[in-house]
């Protein structure tokens, strides 16, 4: 089948980085192209050359038979190529509507903006999404999932012949993902083609025709996805053989550390629950079911409207995420770019963020050599891939930034350490090493929650696990009653009172 795309031999660097040394890619009309490799290996740099937003040092790019190169991101969407990247893109201030049509906004006859037609055509845009919000709504009061959704509308609206999706699905609900899905399949009947760029292997085996698999910047294999098998994909991209997933040790857990007893505030709707220590409690849940909120109310960072919270013996209080961090609690968001990373700031300054006091001697001024180890031993631990240090963290690719996240939190040794969708855009290799790393915390008797919408890392990581459905909880299963779907009933409120443990 002759592509609409292909791209060879691609090859392109930045200071003390080979981004993509070696990168091919093609994509066909009527199918999806999933673009696969580990947190760095160069996939969302291949489509920033491809769209024009990098030169390349060399290679080829043809497009619809003929040798190109696109001056710029404006360039390859007027000649049919639409991308959403893997951060989001849109002006927080202006409407659903404004963010779409940006810089195109319809004129009448009189030459005046159309604002109506804007609307209007905008409107049907979120419609053939399944969107509840209408286009008039500002683009930040929207969740990050309705945020993404936009991004999908306005890359809808240039009725692009190549379409590419860089992690499209990490904001979005199960719905969400099924209304993407739907459109995908719409898109194929079409005739487009489409580059889906995802971490989640259930995903590239449910929507993706094609694979083509990415490592250290070089093109590895191009197969029919009906050919392989996930075990064999993973090789592929971590080039070894990643056996047992999720490296449970099994421990008994301590004494109890944490009580918390009929915990209200928004969102949340009288919660209680305990936390032994060395123990790894998950908490499950549908997107929206009040997870975050729970943890949010725990740590400090929403009002607690009832309830208490014992830690080591002590009642405490939690008024600010400075409240919870002083009384060892630790939260890692899982939006870390509205609270978590300093995007300008180096690598090292945003590992030791948190942790400063750790490193700060008694008369003023820092422990450099301390830090300075500290850092390098996570760096190593994780591996994260970066040139030093020193670089900005907004220029690691976005796997390696969450990798940044989560040391962070762990640098300040709390007692009780909150993991919000850990390993959300982690590749599956570091997801493992993230596990190990999260087992030896365990082992040390350190207290975890683990919040996850990803249901295997749930089941294979957890001792004990909580289900909640609207705010409240709807279910507690010990490691061994729990399964996918006694977690599934539970989420959608289907309570039974025989899986109770308590
Ligand atoms: N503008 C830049 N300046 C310096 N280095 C960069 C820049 N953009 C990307 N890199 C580096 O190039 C490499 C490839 O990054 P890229 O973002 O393409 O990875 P990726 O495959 O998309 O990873 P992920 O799955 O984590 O999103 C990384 O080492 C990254 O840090
Ligand atoms: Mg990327």
């Amino acid at each position: 089948m002759q592509p609409l795309l292909q791209l060879t031999g691609i090859e392109k660097s930045f200071p003390g980085v080979k981004a993509l040394n070696g990168a091919s890619l093609a994509v066909y009309p009527g199918r999806v192209m999933a673009l696969v490799g580990e947190n760095g290996a160069g996939k969302s740099t291949m489509m920033k050359v491809l769209t024009g937003i990098y030169s390349k040092d060399a290679g080829s790019l043809q497009w619809l038979g003929s040798e190109v190169t696109f001056s710029g991101p404006k360039a390859s969407q007027e000649a049919g190529i639409g991308i959403i990247h893997q951060e989001l893109n849109l002006i927080p201030q202006l409407s659903v509507a404004e963010n779409i049509f940006l810089g195109r906004e319809f004129v009448n006859r009189i030459g005046r903006i159309d604002w109506k037609k804007m609307y209007a055509e905008a409107d049907a845009l979120l419609k053939r999404l399944n969107l509840r919000f209408n286009s008039h709504k500002l683009v930040g009061d929207l969740s990050i999932g309705d945020q993404q959704m936009v991004e999908i509308a306005k890359v809808l609206s240039f009725e692009s012949k190549v379409i590419i999706m860089d992690e499209p699905t990490d904001a979005l609900t199960d719905t969400e993902t099924l209304s993407l899905f739907r459109v995908i399949n719409e898109l194929k009947a079409q005739g487009c083609g489409i580059v889906y760029i995802s971490h989640r292997m259930k995903e590239i085996f449910e929507i993706c025709d094609d694979v083509t698999v990415f490592r250290d910047g070089q093109f590895i294999a191009e197969r029919a996805v009906s050919d392989l098998r996930e075990e064999s994909l993973i090789e592929m991209m971590v080039g070894r053989k990643l056996e047992d997933q999720y490296p449970r040790i099994d421990q008994e857990p301590g004494a109890v550390r944490l009580t918390v007893e009929n915990l209200s505030g928004p969102g949340v709707d009288n919660v209680s629950f305990t936390l032994r220590k060395g123990e790894i409690l998950g908490i499950s849940g549908l997107m929206g079911a009040g997870r975050t909120e729970l943890m949010k109310v725990l740590y400090g960072a929403l009002p607690r409207t009832r309830g208490s919270v014992t830690l080591n013996g002590r009642t405490i209080i939690t008024r600010s995420p400075q409240d919870g961090l002083a009384n060892g609690i630790v939260y890692i968001s899982e939006d870390r770019k509205r609270d978590g990373l300093v995007l300008g700031m180096s690598v090292k300054e945003n590992m030791s963020l948190t942790a400063l006091r750790y490193f700060s001697r008694a008369g003023g001024g820092l422990k450099h050599a301390e830090e300075q180890l500290a850092v390098g031993d996570f760096i190593r631990l994780f591996n994260v891939k970066t040139p030093s240090m020193m670089q900005p963290i907004g220029l690691l690719s976005g796997g390696n930034q969450q990798k940044v996240a989560i040391a962070r939190g762990l640098m300040t040794r709390p007692d009780v350490l909150i993991l919000d969708e850990p390993t959300r855009g982690v590749d599956v290799g570091a997801k493992k090493e993230i596990y190990q790393l999260i087992n030896q915390f365990k082992a040390e008797g350190l207290s975890i929650i683990l919040v996850s919408s990803e249901m295997p890392e749930v089941l294979g990581m957890s001792d004990r696990i909580l289900v909640m459905h609207e705010g409240h909880l709807s279910g507690e299963f010990s490691r061994e009653q729990a399964t996918q779907e006694s977690l599934m009933a539970a989420a959608v409120g289907k309570q039974h009172s025989e899986d109770l443990v308590v």
